[in-house]
């Protein structure tokens, strides 16, 4: 059960207003609750706070950083029930999932806890000449300052982790726009932080709506803005000023399945079939693109056909349902109307293809042109096309011939294959014997092209909250 009312966060202190949020039930389009919604005056607030809270953040201790990460662990497990259930109402998140998340959302936090007391630098040697005697070189990590932070509906909860727990671990405040279609997620994490001894102003969390959100990006007070979504991210970027900028905005995510692979068909199926229809689709990392080899095609054509038909769909708090609806309507229709155009241009319907709403059947295509939008841009729900090659110099090319780059799979018993892949795709990432939808909460995680820039994985993120700070010392 979700609570009635929700407030937000400002300077760490729960707020009430009057203007309030609704947060709909995604499946039911039910209200669900109501969100209490900050206004311009508290934003100024909000970032007057941080600017504030950055030296009595810088001056937090490793230590008590690390207490703050670990008390969030220790509450989030308790609380397990409750934030699983809440992406379950506001995201349509599967229930399945939905506990998954809350395990990658600890995880998280734990990682975060560990990494906060070994922000280290190094000894660098100076003397590389006579004239430079005596001297030596130190350097250490110092925080950035004050940091925005933007975050998508479609991980509500790990998505924010990954901003949130970095800049504890890194000592900078933060100010947080979850997104207005799912806040719910990160306002639990709110309510666990306002129990911990951060300083003043180290958090704030404003559910703003997209009109109101542009001091976070604008404002030069912030020294970084992190944004996870869609191409709109350029667009941030290009008004932000000097702030350093990290964008993390998904792809059209590719995995290939070589020549070798038909004795382990029915495991790469069900890899497949996961990392294609998981929440409906709606990863940055899902699997859209499946390029196998002509020896294996047919028959892992017929093997993903018959089990995508297989697969529950329904509501996502019946524990045998795979595939929810997506987030809304408009989103089921656009993809929709991109299967219907890839149809019109000769591509076929292998299962799927319908809608109902805001749910949309697990589709599979062949034969999608390369330039339909189903192939070229970011699905983001549950559909995926299927194409044959011959060699694997084609495979590569065929992954590469995509305006992003985000993470890939292959699937091979093929060293020589395995080190190619890794060599030659344009990736920020690649995963030999998975899908491309692998992702463990330590690893750098990001893309090239329109993919992004810079990385998450919470070692990699505390480094862009954080600046190197050099001093030379004479003996
Ligand atoms: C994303 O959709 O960007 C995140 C995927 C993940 O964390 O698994």
């Amino acid at each position: 059960m979700l609570n009635q009312t929700y407030p937000y966060y400002l300077a760490n202190q729960p707020q009430t207003s009057k203007a309030m949020l609704d947060v709909f039930d995604k499946y039911s389009g039910k209200l669900a609750t109501r969100v209490a919604m900050p206004d311009a005056k508290a934003t100024e607030k909000a970032i007057a706070a941080a600017v504030k809270a950055a030296k009595p953040m810088r001056e937090f201790k490793p230590w008590a950083r690390q207490a703050v990460l670990q008390h969030c662990v220790d509450r989030f497990s308790a609380r397990r029930d409750e934030l699983a259930e809440a992406l379950c109402i506001e995201a349509a998140k599967p229930i399945k999932d939905a506990a998954g998340e809350v395990t990658r959302l600890i995880e998280t936090f734990r990682i975060a806890a560990e990494e906060a007391v070994r922000i280290n630098g190094e000894t660098l040697n100076l003397e590389l000449a006579a004239r430079l005697d005596g001297y030596h070189g130190y350097t250490k990590r110092v925080p950035l300052g004050p940091v925005s932070f933007i975050t998508p509906f479609n991980f509500p909860l790990n998505l924010v982790a990954h901003k949130v727990a970095p800049a504890i671990a890194a000592g900078c405040p933060f100010v947080l726009k979850p997104s207005e279609k799912t806040p719910i997620g990160a306002l639990i994490i709110g309510a666990v932080l306002a129990e911990t001894d951060l300083p003043q102003g180290a958090f704030s969390i404003l559910p703003l709506d997209g009109a109101h959100a542009a001091p976070l990006v604008e404002d030069a007070r912030f020294k970084l803005l992190s944004f996870t979504g869609g191409q709109i991210g350029w667009d941030l970027k290009a008004r932000a000023g000097h702030k350093k900028v990290t964008l993390e905005l998904g792809g059209n995510a590719a995995c290939i399945v070589d020549a070798d692979q038909g004795p382990k068909l029915d495991k790469v199926v069900e890899r497949l079939i996961f990392g294609a229809f998981y929440q409906s689709g709606q990863s940055c990392i899902g699997v859209q693109r499946i390029y196998a080899h002509a020896d294996v095609y047919e028959a892992l054509k017929r093997k993903l056909v018959a089990a995508t038909k297989k697969l529950k769909a329904g509501d996502p708090r019946d524990k045998s349902v795979f595939l929810g609806p997506m987030i809304d309507e408009a989103a089921a229709e656009r993809l929709h109307g991109w299967v219907m155009e890839a149809k019109q241009a000769g591509g076929k319907i292998l299962c799927g293809g319908k809608r109902h709403g805001n749910m949309l059947d697990a589709t599979l295509m062949e034969n999608v042109p390369a330039g339909a939008k189903a192939n070229r841009m970011e699905a983001f729900g549950p559909f995926a096309l299927l194409a044959p090659f011959e060699e694997f110099d084609e495979a590569i090319a065929m992954v590469n011939d995509s305006d992003y780059g985000l993470q890939a799979g292959i699937f091979t018993d093929s060293l020589e294959h395995a080190m190619r892949a890794w060599d030659e795709l344009e990736q920020g990432g690649v995963v030999v014997n998975d899908i491309p939808s692998f992702r463990v909460d330590n690893m750098p995680y990001g893309g090239v092209k329109l993919s992004g820039l810079g990385r998450e994985g919470v070692r990699y993120a505390i480094e862009d909250m954080s600046e190197l700070r050099l001093m030379v010392m004479k003996r």
